[in-house]
C-alpha cells in the first residue's frame, strides 16, 4: 500500500495566478514529472537485471515502479493545474522518444552488489532534491508544493533504504572493500551528469539556453541543497566508524559542490 495518494491531494487550492510567472518552478517541476514517469523503462532493465531474484523484482515491480510513477503524475497534475496552456502529452512524447535510447542495460554496473550501490546514489540525489523541493517551496509559500514533494521525499528515502538491504544482502557474496565501495560511488555521481535534465529541458522550453537554467539550480542548490544529508547517505555504506565519518564528511561535500552536485 502506498503511504499517500496524488488523487487526495487539494490541486484546486493552489493559488495559481501567483505562480504562473515562477518560470523556474514550471521547469524543476515540469522536468521531474518527465524524469520520474519515464521510471517504467528502468524498471524493466532493473528486473532483467536482477532477473532470478524474486524478492527484489517482486518489489521493484509491485513497490517502486508504482511509487516512482505516482511521483510523475503529482508533479504532472501540477504543472497541469498552474501551466494548463503547457501541452505536456507532446513535449513528453519527444522526451520519451529521445531519452529512452540513454536507458539501456549498458548503464548498469558490472555486479549485483554494486549495481545497488549505483541505485543508492540515484535515491540519494531524489530524495535530496524533493528535500531541496519542499524547503524552496515553504520560502515561497506554496504549501500543497511542499506537500507534494515532501511526499516524495519521504518514498525515496524508502527507496534509498530498500536498496541499501539489497546491497547488504549482495555484498555477502561479492565482499566489496571502502576502496571498492568508493569506486562505485563516485563513477555513479560522475555518471550522474544531466542527460536526462537536458533532454528534459530541450522539450520543455525549446530554444531556451541550458546553461542559464543550470546556472539558475546552482543558486538554487546553494540555497536549499542538504548537502549534510546527501554526504551522510552517500558514505552511509561504508560503515565508517563516527569520527572518521565526521573527518570525512566535509571533504565529500566539498568535493560534491566541485562536481556540482
Ligand atoms: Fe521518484
Ligand atoms: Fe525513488
Amino acid at each position: 500500500m502506498a503511504r499517500w495518494n496524488y488523487q487526495d491531494i487539494d490541486y484546486d487550492s493552489i493559488n495559481k495566478e501567483r505562480l504562473h510567472d515562477n518560470d523556474f518552478l514550471f521547469k524543476v517541476v515540469a522536468i521531474a514529472s518527465f524524469i520520474e514517469i519515464t521510471s517504467d523503462l528502468y524498471e524493466m532493465n532493473l528486473a532483467k537485471f536482477y532477473a532470478g531474484d524474486e524478492e527484489i523484482v517482486g518489489w521493484l515491480e509491485s513497490t517502486w515502479e508504482p511509487e516512482e510513477l505516482q511521483h510523475g503524475k503529482a508533479l504532472r497534475k501540477y504543472v497541469q493545474t498552474v501551466w494548463p496552456e503547457f501541452d505536456w502529452d507532446k513535449a513528453y512524447e519527444g522526451f520519451r522518444n529521445e531519452y529512452s535510447a540513454y536507458c539501456t542495460l549498458d548503464e548498469f554496473q558490472p555486479s549485483r552488489a554494486r549495481e545497488m550501490l549505483a541505485r543508492m546514489v540515484v535515491e540519494t540525489g531524489t530524495s535530496t532534491l524533493y528535500r531541496a523541493m519542499t524547503d524552496y517551496a515553504k520560502s515561497i509559500d506554496e504549501p500543497i508544493l511542499a506537500e507534494i514533494a515532501h511526499n516524495i521525499h519521504k518514498d525515496e528515502v524508502y527507496h534509498y533504504e530498500e536498496f541499501d538491504k539489497g546491497f547488504e544482502k549482495y555484498n555477502k557474496e561479492e565482499h566489496l572493500g571502502r576502496t571498492d565501495i568508493t569506486k562505485v560511488i563516485y563513477a555513479r555521481l560522475k555518471m550522474a551528469s544531466d542527460e536526462d535534465v537536458f533532454i528534459a529541458h530541450k522539450y520543455i522550453a525549446p530554444g531556451e539556453d541550458f546553461d542559464a537554467f543550470k546556472a539558475r539550480t546552482k543558486e538554487f542548490a546553494k540555497q536549499f541543497y542538504p548537502y549534510k544529508m546527501a554526504v551522510k547517505m552517500l558514505m552511509h555504506p561504508l560503515h565508517l566508524h563516527k569520527h572518521i565519518e565526521n573527518a570525512t564528511a566535509s571533504t565529500i561535500q566539498g568535493a560534491l559542490k566541485v562536481l556540482g552536485i
